[in-house]
């Protein structure tokens, strides 16, 4: 039996393993998925636990935070979307080489994709760390005019010259201008779950509004896109397409997504 799961820290509150598992169970797979808690103090635990993939059987693994950026110097080769990206959520074993890949890209894409074109739309990125890398490479790949909105000017100014982009000063909160606006910041998460970046008045009521924040599912900036009569997408709809495509690195089979949707939702459900 071969082993795959997901490493971060902290890790207990993933919903990776519900997901994965009742798609192997569903698919009759000869594996299982594990979670890895990686000690974020001692610096060599992610290491050996890159170095004894082969001894521990491990066929392949998710990471999360805080190991996204950290874990690329433990691989042998990447796909490219990761090299641009600069993150990696995905690792496979193939033939005992590790091979990084990234799914948060398309996995957000893929998100917005059930609710609304993206070719040619006015997307506004909130944030600017790795999270809004990712969505700004896959949005900028399907046509969108991409523009980002970040608290630190430089991160902003950084990202928007590498991907050739634009960025909006921070001072100027965007009033109803976009048609796709992405939340990418930890604001609105769980314990200060009343924040939110931009309010009603700032979003046009035929917009899209997708936040990749999971805990609480409605955000406040999910609230305001309500109150505006916009469209509001919850980060589970990434989670679950983001692993989708990890099943499918995995095992090399289309993953039953209506499968793990169901025990997403359920998992949700019990959390809440
Ligand atoms: P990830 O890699 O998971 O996307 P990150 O690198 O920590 O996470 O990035 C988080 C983003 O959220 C950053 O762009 C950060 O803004 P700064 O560049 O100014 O640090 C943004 N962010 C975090 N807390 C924020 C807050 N309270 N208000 C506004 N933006 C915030």
């Amino acid at each position: 039996m071969k082993t795959y799961g997901i490493i971060g820290y902290p890790i207990i509150h993933s919903l990776s393993p519900i997901m994965h598992n009742a798609a192997i169970k569903h698919l009759g797979l000869d594996a299982e998925y594990k979670l890895f808690d990686i000690d974020q103090e001692d610096p060599e635990d992610l290491a050996n636990f890159c170095y004894e993939t082969d001894l521990n059987n491990i066929g392949g693994f998710s990471v999360t935070m805080p190991y996204k950026l950290e874990i690329m110097k433990y691989m042998d080769h990447y796909d490219p979307i990761a090299k641009i990206v600069g993150s990696v959520n995905t690792v496979v074993n193939e033939d005992s080489k590790l091979i990084g890949y990234n799914t948060d890209a398309m996995g957000a894409a893929q998100a917005l994709k059930e609710k609304t074109e993206i070719k040619k739309k006015r997307v506004l990125i909130l944030g600017a760390g790795g999270g809004a890398r990712a969505i700004a490479y896959s949005l900028k790949e399907f046509g969108a005019n991409v523009y980002i909105f970040n608290r630190t000017k430089k991160k902003a100014e950084e990202l928007a010259d590498e991907f050739d982009i634009e960025f909006i000063p921070y001072r100027m909160i965007p009033k109803g201008e976009f048609d796709i606006i992405v939340n990418t910041t930890p604001v609105g998460s769980m314990p200060n779950t009343e924040e939110s970046l931009l309010h009603a008045e700032h979003i046009k009521s035929d917009a899209v509004v997708m936040d990749i924040i999971t805990n609480p599912i409605e955000t406040q900036l999910l609230k305001e896109a309500k109150k505006a009569g916009a469209t509001p997408i919850s980060g589970e709809r990434m989670l679950l397409h983001q692993a989708a495509d990890q099943f499918k690195l995995f095992f090399d089979k289309e993953a039953p997504i209506k499968v793990m949707e169901k025990a997403l939702y359920k998992g949700l459900d019990k959390r809440n």
